[in-house]
């Protein structure tokens, strides 16, 4: 979701920093971006709507000053425009924000009783006349953040500038992320670090209620009215920033990356110490939240948890779950999922969870994360930068750790046979021999023009295999915006069915021998209705079906089945895009961390 960027530093570096600080956040998502220079006590505002391009190529780049801010936005509150877009001034105060000030409307109001002229439809602009009117009437910066901080309801990370004051950056953060880089001569501010970490490696994550001011070689940190110590922190090796190489974009590489990505994590895993497990025997529930191919990833843990170890998993959309009573007790582990460990709804589920004392797990992938720092144990899924808005390893690792920990719960509780230990470690050998076949093997489907006719695809599945259509479906959705939607193999016939005319393609995943049969009748019913039906199922079985096309997968046994199962359908997804011409890495509208609710 959107970025935050801020320099005070060097006047030769200022523009640079901000916009290569935004391109880095642009994997993120957003729909216009901006910055805004301070000189001379006077504050300069280029913005624009669409691609970063579209800034760039209005902002002077040998432009000399030594403070500024920047912003990538993913529009909430008023369309995606330039008047909407970041940064925002009122008065003596430009402001960017990341977050959503859910008492705007009464704000507003009372603002525009004090004359108050709005230019924006954004709560943001509210936010940064309400810091301007009080800031006025008190004359300290640091005054004005704490009491309008008392003031507004909602998330925000932000970073201003003052015409008053040239030296110094103010920021304030609750519910969206926000850290200082701490480096020699120069401060940056961002809301997530790979804006800032080719310059330093030394940072402070701002927690919520903080506030505070950084100048060229000071930071403070402030929390109702005190000074506050923070701790620096220093970025590790493994959170080095990807790189596209020969590919033409990173969804495509990420894909490449799987069998690196999973190989270094079973083997981190498998050796002894390398994480702090939990007592996997004092656990009567598990509970599963999440978002998108988070929570994907965990129904296909779900679904491990249900048939290996026949123990009963509840998984609910975070959306969901912090709505409703918590039915958790000291008997619950509770397993949040999250690639970024900033999606708003999972954290405010993570941070009732510890409130009510409840054991929780993280599967997170970006270290040092809002919820890596909320749970009990964590579990890092160790994928690399993830840089395409839409998952592909993120996802595939997450499957891995829910084997991961699924073995490892089942060793706990004395239950992982002799026997299933031979199929994990025969069903791992067989996933890396087969990778480099598999990934070469779907880069074509000589059938792909058949997506574009129908104004829907359907994706069927049982069990694993329904949990593994969901996430096929909103891979095709996410980057091709063609219309699909996955159900329940034996679910469509209760009316969905009704949908299914001459050439309605339906993929239908049968990898699952217990079900395939029952699947396979699906299938004929749609078939009778005149669909296009696209069959994935393993290698080995017999085709006696009379699908239009195969996509056959090898058998790798069920274990590890689900992380080749996926491969055709990540693959499938990016040639799709391609052949629309679509920017495959940034989905229009989508954010790849959604920082708001
Ligand atoms: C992934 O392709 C999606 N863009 C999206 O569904 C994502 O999985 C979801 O927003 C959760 O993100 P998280 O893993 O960072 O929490
Ligand atoms: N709510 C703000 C807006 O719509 C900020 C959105 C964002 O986080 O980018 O401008």
């Amino acid at each position: 979701m959107c970025g935050i960027v801020g320099y005070v530093g060097k006047s030769d570096r200022t523009v640079h920093v901000l916009l290569r600080g935004l391109e880095r956040l642009e994997y993120r998502g957003y729909d216009s971006a901006g910055i805004a220079v301070l000189k001379d006590h006077h504050v300069d505002v280029v913005k624009k709507s669409g691609k970063l391009d579209c800034l760039k190529a209005c902002v002077d780049p040998e432009w000399k000053t030594e403070i500024g801010i920047g912003h990538t936005r993913w529009a909430t509150h008023g369309s995606a425009n330039q008047e909407n877009a970041h940064p925002h001034q009122v008065g003596k105060v430009t402001a960017v924000h990341n977050g959503i000030i859910e008492n705007m409307d009464e704000i507003k109001k009372e603002l525009s009783q004090a004359n108050v002229v709005f230019r924006s439809d954004t709560d943001s602009e509210v936010l940064v006349a309400l810091l301007n009117q009080i800031y006025e009437k008190c004359g300290n910066m640091l005054m004005a953040i704490e009491k309008t901080m008392k003031k507004v309801v909602g998330s925000y990370a932000v970073a201003l500038l003052c015409e008053d004051d040239e030296e110094h950056i103010y920021v304030m953060k609750k519910d969206s992320p926000l850290l200082l880089g701490v480096g020699k001569g120069e401060m940056f501010v961002a809301s997530d670090y790979q804006a800032f970490c080719e310059d330093t490696k030394e940072y402070v994550l701002l927690d919520d209620f903080e506030y505070g001011v950084i100048g060229r070689s000071a930071w403070h940190v402030y929390k109702d009215g005190k000074e506050f110590q923070k701790k620096i922190e220093v970025l590790e090796e493994r959170e080095e920033l990807s790189e596209k190489g020969e590919y033409d974009c990173y969804m495509h590489k990420e894909i490449y990356d799987i069998p690196g990505v999973l190989s270094q994590l079973f083997l981190f895993y498998e050796k002894q110490d390398t994480h702090h497990i939990p007592d996997y025997t004092k656990y009567h529930k598990i509970q599963i939240v999440a978002c998108g191919s988070a929570y994907h990833a965990g129904c296909v843990g779900k679904a491990f948890f249900s048939h290996i170890a026949h123990f009963p998993v509840e998984i609910e959309y975070a959306s969901e779950y912090r709505y409703q009573p918590i039915l958790a007790d000291k008997d619950t582990l509770v397993i949040f999922v999250s690639q970024s460990g900033e999606t708003a709804d999972t954290i405010y589920c993570a941070k009732k969870i510890k409130e009510l004392g409840i054991d929780s797990l993280a599967i997170v992938n970006v270290y040092n994360s809002t919820l890596s720092r909320l749970t009990d144990y964590v579990y890092y899924m160790r994928a690399g930068e993830e840089r395409a808005v839409a998952t592909t390893k993120g996802y595939s690792s997450q499957v891995a750790l829910f084997l991961i920990i699924l073995r490892e719960w089942m060793q706990a509780r004395k239950c992982w046979t002799a026997s299933l230990e031979e199929e994990y470690q025969q069903g791992k050998r067989k996933l890396f021999e087969v990778f480099p076949t598999c990934l070469k093997k779907y880069e074509q489907f000589p059938w792909i023009s058949k997506l574009t006719e129908q104004p829907m695809n359907f994706f069927i599945g049982r069990q694993i295999d329904y949990a593994l259509s969901l996430e096929a479906s909103l891979k095709l959705k996410e980057v091709t915006y063609l219309n699909s939607c996955a159900y329940p193999a034996g679910e469509l016939k209760h009316g969905t069915i009704s949908l299914i005319e001459k050439g309605t393609v339906v993929f239908a995943i049968a990898t699952d021998l217990d079900t395939y049969e029952k699947t396979k009748s699906n299938l004929m019913e749609v078939k009778a209705r005149g669909a296009y039906v696209i069959l994935t199922t393993l290698e080995d079985v017999v085709k006696e079906v009379e699908a239009d096309e195969w996509i056959l997968v090898p058998n790798i046994g069920h274990l590890f089945q689900p992380m080749i199962t996926i491969l055709p359908f990540q693959l499938l997804s990016y040639h799709v895009a391609k052949s629309f011409d679509l920017d495959v890495d940034h989905p229009r509208n989508l954010a790849k961390s959604v920082t708001v609710e």
